[in-house]
């Protein structure tokens, strides 16, 4: 029945061009489909006894790679590639959440771009800036950068697939003709990837113009930067995958984690882990570390394997409401998973600063504010922060859109002495406010507290009616 419905989808396409390409799509996404229902039918595929921690060869510390000595010329044979396919509907923005200004009137996509220019100016280097950018992304996206067009930065986007959501009663797709507006489709996760990439012919051109290595990472964390250490180690180790991962706090209990199962090196999310095992996967003791999706892929490698076998990513179903109310379901997938058909592919243990991603507006309030300097589109932790680790933020639902976290800031505090904020209520902040030590201000419903300009507070509980 399924194929029925995307023949007829595809029958219904008159421009041969358009035709072409939504037939391979539909492949792709039929392809998928099976293979879901394949899995649904077998049930548990993860055998939990079998999940070893990873072997110390299949991590290595970052303190352990040295410097490069030819750092030019490995640079030249890389490209830089931000997963840009996104919504930011979490943090109640419409569009792409790249273009969520970030700092100093700059978004996240024109951070990366000051990163790669610097990048290329301080080594002489050509390193160009690829975005993965989707249906829901690509006009935004093309109208923020149109004025990169003069710069001196080569910056190449493609689209990744439009899958139709399926009705999850049915198991029919949603859609019922290819040009059915946004609503009935998604990017299927960043896993999509490899046969966009494929696609869009971008690997054959890369591999032409001599680029090797192709260097992955969220568009929303900002400390995915180009690490030469790491990049040495990527040539001379002759890895074809690297995922950086990072020390595991308690704040981080949903990202995926690297085990080795069966003597390969797998990533493990949450998604896969059986119902009665969820709370071993969150445990810090156990899992130790989680994977930033700051990845290190080699292109020749990407092209042998699509041209093979292919890659078989592990499915995430994701449960959805159409905007019309059916429950549907989307079937995703997640570029890292693909780490377990690469040739000696491996973690690397890498400092936290490496990941520094923007999921809400707590986060934002953190990058934004005089913890950090900008320094090249880079952010680094203030000199005179005492203590390396950031502050715990914890701003309450009125915060949660960028747009009321803006009008409830008149400047952004200074939070250089804080370690811990909880903000509750109808809160608003005035201009060059002082945050130090643990803050928590709490305006009960009905309630609202503004803080006057120049407010200072150290270890303070507000609450009620503002007395200071
Ligand atoms: P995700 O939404 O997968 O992960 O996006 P997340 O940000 O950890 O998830 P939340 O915020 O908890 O929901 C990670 C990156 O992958 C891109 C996004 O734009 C983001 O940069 N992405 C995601 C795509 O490019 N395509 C997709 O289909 C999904």
């Amino acid at each position: 029945a399924m194929r029925n419905e995307l023949n007829a989808m595809i029958q219904g396409i008159d421009d041969p061009d358009f035709k072409k390409a939504f037939e391979a799509e539909m492949q792709s996404f039929f392809i998928l489909f099976n293979r879901y229902l394949a899995e649904r039918a077998k049930g548990q595929k993860i055998d939990w006894d079998k999940i070893q921690p990873p072997s110390p060869e299949q991590v290595v510390p970052y303190s352990d790679l040295p410097e490069s000595s030819n750092k030019g010329e490995l640079l030249n044979k890389l490209a830089v590639l931000k997963l840009n396919g996104g919504l930011g509907t979490t943090m109640g923005c419409v569009g792409p959440k790249s273009i969520i200004e970030v700092r100093e009137g700059m978004t996240f996509l024109d951070l990366s771009v000051r990163q790669i220019e610097h990048l290329n100016s301080a080594h002489n280097v050509n390193v160009p800036f690829i975005l993965m950018n989707s249906f829901n992304t690509d006009d935004d996206t093309a109208r923020i950068i149109q004025k990169y067009a003069n710069h001196r930065i080569e910056l190449m986007t493609f689209n990744q697939s439009r899958y139709p959501r399926v009705n999850k009663e049915t198991l029919l797709p949603t859609p019922k003709s290819a040009v059915e507006d946004k609503g009935a489709w998604y990017p299927p996760g960043h896993g999509d990837l490899f046969d966009a990439i494929m696609n869009s012919g971008l690997v054959d051109k890369l591999l032409a113009s001599g680029k090797e290595y192709l260097f992955v990472s969220n568009v929303d964390n900002l400390g995915a930067v180009v690490d030469t250490r790491i990049l040495e180690h990527m040539h001379s180790s002759g890895a074809e995958f690297l995922m950086e991962v990072t020390d595991k706090t308690k704040a981080d209990v949903k990202g995926g984690t690297l085990i080795n199962y069966e003597g390969n090196v797998r990533l493990l999310e949450i998604a896969q882990v059986p119902n009665d095992h969820v709370e071993d996967f969150k445990s810090v003791r156990k899992f130790k570390i989680f994977n930033t999706n700051n990845l290190w892929i080699n292109l020749r490698a990407i092209k042998r394997i699509m041209e093979n076998d292919g890659m078989d990513l592990e499915i995430i179903v994701n449960h959805k409401q159409s905007d019309k109310g059916e429950a549907v379901i989307q079937l995703e997938t997640a570029v890292g998973a693909a780490i377990k058909h690469f040739n000696n592919a491996h973690g690397i243990n890498v400092p936290r600063s490496r990941f520094l991603p923007v999921k809400s507006c707590s986060d934002l309030l953190l990058i934004t504010s005089d913890l950090y300097q900008l320094e090249h589109g880079q952010l680094r932790m203030n000199p005179s922060r005492m203590f390396q680790s950031t502050p715990v933020v914890k701003l309450g639902d009125h915060f949660k859109k960028v747009s009321a976290f803006q009008k409830r800031f008149k400047t952004i505090p200074s939070l250089l002495e804080l370690d811990h904020l909880t903000v509750a209520g109808d809160v608003s902040f005035g201009r060059a406010v002082t945050l130090r030590g643990t803050v928590i201000i709490v305006a009960n419903d009905g309630q609202r507290i503004e803080l006057p300009d120049g407010t200072t507070l150290e270890n303070k509980l507000v609450s009620g009616h503002l007395k200071l």
